[in-house]
């Protein structure tokens, strides 16, 4: 197996990106969740969990005290609380509450109430969960920006769910990048792995004798994803180029699927098994005399059974048996029972039959024979079950199974590349995917509208039946697409949309089903630009009916939409010429003709009109002249030209209509909120618990600081007796605080926090003073003893050279020997003061005086001084540097100044830096680090 490492440098090579977006891929499965992120530079890689787990159970719960918990930690809650829980997030999408009838998304959806936090809709727990895996891509991305997504959904997925699965992303603050099916994610991972190449060649070796040269053969692979709810099997055909090795093109030929079997399923069984065991091992003891009800009725007992199934299932892929032990499970009681291969068999004879419906049914839809596949490759939890694998198998009449891509990250780095590629960011590598589109798209175009409501003795028009046509096939179409309808209608109409019924009823989708509901407004005015050209017969207007054309797009997640709407009429028109009969020089063309390309597009009808008004008056000036001018004759010409006018397409909101799920607008900002609020409650929890923490510990700290204070330790030392029993007294007192109501608010524990470190602030300012002061002394004096020489001989050189600025340097002298003297007399001061009391010299105030006598050093250093008088060399550039003269860098608040000093100069380097921060930290400055420059 390729180690994730090697194939996302793989893959890295395959990105390349345009901006440093970062865009996350979602495999949205039932039982788990999957995530992966393309980010520019990087290529396409899985990113794990807080766990460091590769998949994260779909599960969402909700503590008493209304925190969320996400993957494992939500699902060891269920085994407590499983009324909190929501296990099955993306079953909701697209469901409808229990006891509807009409069929989603006329119904009332289903939705999932938690006691005290609120009722969850499937479009609130998937957005949950989006935004759960938003959170493991920018903690894999170092917090780096994470907006797109693109998310994977099982081909049974109808157009409603895709519409939910990406306002689930939207409600999460996402931008939907679009829907993947899961089994065409796998397909393009399958091709970025390069497994094509490798397989088609070998086969290209093996047959060379026919087929030399040529085009590379196709090579068709069956893909099985036996997932949680359900199995999924697609025929993915690979086209390469001849020139090149790498696919170019991936053809979804069919896909099939069945949503009875799966890994749901197969834990069901394994947990009524359990369940069994567990009223058989209780039956006519003690305990089940005290609490008669058997397993099925405990909705705990279930719970826990239903968390260790999976794992069960899991394990009884690779093992033959599995020994479930469960501490206390029920009255205290633990619960001990093997549960083996051949049990979960048995009980799933009711299933497996099914594993291999869609398997069969995928060949027959893609017209392919077992015989034709090139590969067969299974991914999804349930797999891995060799019961399935076998019957698969069996089915296709083949001895193995072809397992070359990782069940876990294919279809989410297959997604990642699609999202890429839908993205305006990043560049992929050129990869064509014809997906299949589950439903026919109809569109039914209804006549006459007006005329049907208006009663009028003249009209004897009857509303006739709405003309039906297919749009999209989903026989024989792939998407993306485009499809352009074109009829005739007098007047504004309106158009339906369905998504129709599938053939074969293999889906649980309600028959045929609005898609949308729109009006076309618009369509006569058209007309009024008829008549209008030059040439436009007398009076001509718009007696035609105009044609409309409607132009339909099907994008890669399989949404539709109009884009384009517009009517046209025809009119023939008569364009005259002058041509002139002898062959004298040709004067003017009189008439501007309609060119040619008016045909294609003659919208600006307004403005021919000026060139009719000039050929006209052209045409009197020439009678006048008629004797001077050349003989000319006019040529007449029929043409035909093409009015066009932009339909307004307005969505009449039909409660039926699917395009009406797409949230926007309130409902969006709604849930929106409702999400919104889980989260800051969450994050004021955590900064909750922080500020508790953070409390918690200061408490302890100075209490055993304090409590710890023996006879010779600093603390003993600076405090008194009296000072220390106070201080106690207030630790105490804000331990019981925390247990009162003030504390439920956040920003009162950071109050808290704050006045314990003022309480405490006298004895930690001490000890700082105790352990600072005298290093903060020693470095001042010695900087000024070492700095005034150095001062006095720069003083020297300015005056000797006649500088302006020699006077600035008499006050410095005393300067040093005042702060000398001022810090005699603070220490002495200092010295008087009992160490439990305030100290009257701090290390501030000497940083302070530092800082003062720096700053003088700085300005005089920096005076400029006059050069030393020439003695030879006269004719040297005076640009030129002087032999001897060195250039110096001296820092001056931080900025490097360059000083251009000469030999003589050189002496008065190595004033120490006056650094106030070098002094508190202690940094050494009496070897200042000019003079090594
Ligand atoms: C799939 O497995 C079969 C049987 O082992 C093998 O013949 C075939 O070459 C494999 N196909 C690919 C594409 O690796
Ligand atoms: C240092 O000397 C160079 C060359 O003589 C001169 O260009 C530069 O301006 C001088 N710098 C200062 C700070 O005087």
């Amino acid at each position: 197996m390729r180690s994730a490492a090697s194939a996302a440098l793989l893959l890295a090579s395959l990105l390349l990106t345009l901006s440093a977006a970062n865009l996350m891929a979602v495999d949205l499965g039932e039982a788990y969740i999957k995530v992966s992120v393309a980010r520019p530079g990087r290529g396409l890689e899985l990113v794990p969990n807080e766990q460091s787990k590769r998949k994260t159970p779909a599960v969402v719960g909700f503590t008493q005290d209304g925190e969320r918990l996400f993957g494992d930690a939500a699902v060891a809650f269920a085994a407590k609380s499983p009324a909190r829980v929501i296990f099955n997030a993306r079953r909701l999408i697209g469901a409808c509450a229990e006891g509807e009838t009409d069929p989603y998304p006329k119904c009332k959806p289903a939705t999932v109430t938690v006691e005290g936090v609120g009722t969850f809709s499937g479009v609130h727990a998937v957005a949950m969960l989006l935004a759960m895996a938003r959170r493991q891509a920018k903690a894999a991305l170092d917090g780096g920006k994470v907006s797109d997504v693109a998310v994977t959904v099982p081909s049974w997925f109808e157009a409603t769910h895709r519409a939910d699965v990406c306002n689930a992303a939207a409600v999460a603050g996402l931008n939907c990048l679009g829907v993947v099916n899961a089994n065409t994610a796998a397909a393009v991972k399958y091709a970025l792995d390069g497994k094509v190449v490798n397989a088609a060649d070998a086969k290209a070796s093996k047959d060379n004798k026919k087929k030399k040269g040529g085009k590379p053969a196709p090579h068709t692979v069956l893909f099985v994803d036996a997932g949680a709810s359900g199995i999924s099997a697609t025929v993915a055909r690979f086209a390469r180029d001849s020139a090149s090795s790498t696919v170019s093109k991936i053809d979804i030929v069919a896909h099939a699927s069945d949503t009875t079997v799966g890994g749901a399923a197969l834990d069901e069984v394994v947990v009524s098994r359990m369940a069994d065991a567990f009223d058989k091992q209780r039956a006519g003891t003690a305990a089940h005399k005290e609490d008669p009800r058997a397993a099925r009725e405990l909705p705990r007992v279930m719970a826990r059974l239903r968390k260790e199934a999976r794992r069960v299932r899991e394990i009884l892929s690779a093992n033959t048996e599995r020994l479930v032990a469960i501490g206390s499970l029920h009255q205290d009681r633990d619960f001990k029972t093997v549960v083996t291969r051949q049990e979960l068999v048995d009980g799933s004879k009711h299933l497996l039959p099914a594993v291999t419906r869609p398997v069969l049914a995928v060949l027959d839809k893609a017209g392919v024979s077992p015989a034709d596949l090139d590969a067969v490759v299974p991914f999804g939890g349930a797999s891995r079950m060799p019961a399935i694998q076998e019957l698969v198998l069996k089915a296709l009449g083949r001895d193995v199974m072809n397992k070359s891509i990782n069940s876990d990250e294919a279809a989410v780095i297959g997604a990642a590349f699609f999202g890429a590629g839908a993205s305006s960011t990043f560049r992929v590598r050129k990869l064509d995917v014809n997906e299949r589109f589950k439903r026919t798209v109809s569109a039914e175009v209804q006549r006459d509208l007006e005329s049907a409501g208006r009663l009028s003795l003249s009209s004897k028009k009857t509303r006739k039946a709405a003309q039906k046509v297919v749009v999209f096939d989903a026989e024989k179409g792939t998407m993306p697409a485009k499809k352009t309808l074109s009829f005739s209608r007098e007047d504004d109409c309106e158009v339906k949309v369905f998504f129709e019924m599938d053939k074969k009823g293999e889906s649980t989708f309600p028959g045929r089903t609005v898609y949308a509901h729109m009006k076309l407004t618009g369509v006569k005015k058209v007309l009024e630009k008829v008549g209008k050209n030059p040439g436009s017969k007398k009076g001509a207007t718009g007696k035609q009916t105009p044609r409309v054309a409607l132009t339909f797009r099907l994008d890669r997640s399989g949404n539709v939409f109009v884009s384009t709407a517009e009517a046209s009429v025809d009119e023939t028109i008569t364009v005259e010429r002058e041509v002139v009969i002898k062959e004298k020089k040709e004067k003017k063309t009189k008439v501007e003709a309609p060119k040619d390309d008016a045909k294609k597009d003659e919208k600006e009808d307004g403005k021919d009109d000026a060139p009719k008004e000039d050929a006209k008056k052209d045409e009197k000036k020439g009678e006048k002249k008629k004797a001077e001018k050349p003989k000319t004759r006019i040529e007449k010409r029929e043409q035909s030209i093409i009015h066009r006018h932009t339909l307004s397409v307005e969505y009449l909101d039909a409660p039926e209509s699917i395009r009406s799920l797409t949230m926007m607008g309130k409902p969006l900002d709604e849930a929106k909120k409702v999400l919104k609020a889980l989260e800051d409650a969450d994050n004021e929890r955590a900064e909750r618990a922080d500020a508790l923490n953070g409390l918690e510990g200061y408490i302890l700290g100075a209490r055993s600081k304090i409590r710890g204070a023996e006879e010779g330790d600093e603390v003993f030392e600076v405090s008194t007796e009296e000072e220390r029993t106070k201080i106690l007294e207030k630790l105490d007192e804000a331990e019981d605080w925390m247990f009162g109501d003030e504390a439920g608010k956040t920003i009162n524990l950071r109050k808290k926090h704050h006045e314990l470190r003022d309480l405490m602030a006298g004895i930690d300012g001490r000890i700082e003073g105790r352990r600072e002061r005298p290093k903060a002394v020693k470095q001042l004096r010695d900087a000024l003893e070492e700095a005034t020489p150095k001062v006095a001989e720069l003083a020297k050189l300015h005056t000797e050279r006649g500088s302006k600025h020699a006077g600035e340097f008499d006050g410095f002298a005393k300067l040093a020997e005042d702060t000398v003297k001022w810090l005699d007399d603070e220490v002495a001061k200092q010295e008087k003061v009992p160490a439990t009391e305030e100290a009257v010299l701090t290390v501030g105030m000497i940083e302070d005086k530092f800082a003062e006598v720096g700053k003088e050093i700085k300005k005089l250093a920096a005076l400029e001084l006059p050069p030393a008088p020439k003695e030879e060399k006269k004719d040297e550039t005076k640009d030129e540097k002087k032999e001897g003269e060195k250039e110096v860098k001296v820092e001056v608040d931080g900025k490097e100044v360059k000083v251009n000093k000469t030999e003589d100069e050189k002496k008065t380097e190595g004033i120490p830096d006056p650094d106030p921060a070098a002094a508190k930290t202690g940094a050494n400055v009496e070897t200042p680090a000019k003079d090594e420059l």
